[in-house]
């Protein structure tokens, strides 16, 4: 194989595994009327997602669809969210101002 080839190969790998802040926003419609539009939630009843770290944010969604993280408010929301989703909508609260 050509080295160029490898290259080539190595950049669409990675841009498939990066997460896509845009197409994580386009999926906060439902979860902004309690965290708020930017991630700062008004009511602190409902945590600040704003800047969180991502990695944190995709293990918090990951433990309230399979039950460890115990809440039937959250449960329902990541549900039907593929483990993409909550990489992309991680991402994107990730990349808002705290
Ligand atoms: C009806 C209100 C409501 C909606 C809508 C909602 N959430 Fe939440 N969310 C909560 C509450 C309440 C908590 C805190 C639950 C707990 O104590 O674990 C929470 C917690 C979280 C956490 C954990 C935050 C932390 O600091 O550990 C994440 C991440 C999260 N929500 C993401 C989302 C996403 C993504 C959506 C939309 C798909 C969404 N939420 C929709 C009420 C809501």
């Amino acid at each position: 194989m050509k080295y160029w080839t490898l290259i080539a190969l190595l950049t669409v790998s990675n841009s498939l595994l990066a997460a896509d802040p845009e197409a994580g926003k386009a999926k906060t419609a439902v979860c902004a009327g309690c965290h708020g539009q930017d991630g700062i939630a008004t009511n602190p009843a409902y945590p600040n997602l704003a800047g969180q770290n991502a990695q944190y944010l995709v293990a918090a969604m990951k433990a309230y669809k399979d039950g460890s993280r115990n809440n039937p408010i959250m449960k329902p929301m990541v549900e039907a969210l593929s483990e993409a989703d909550l990489e992309n909508i991680a991402a994107y609260y990730a990349s808002l101002k705290k």
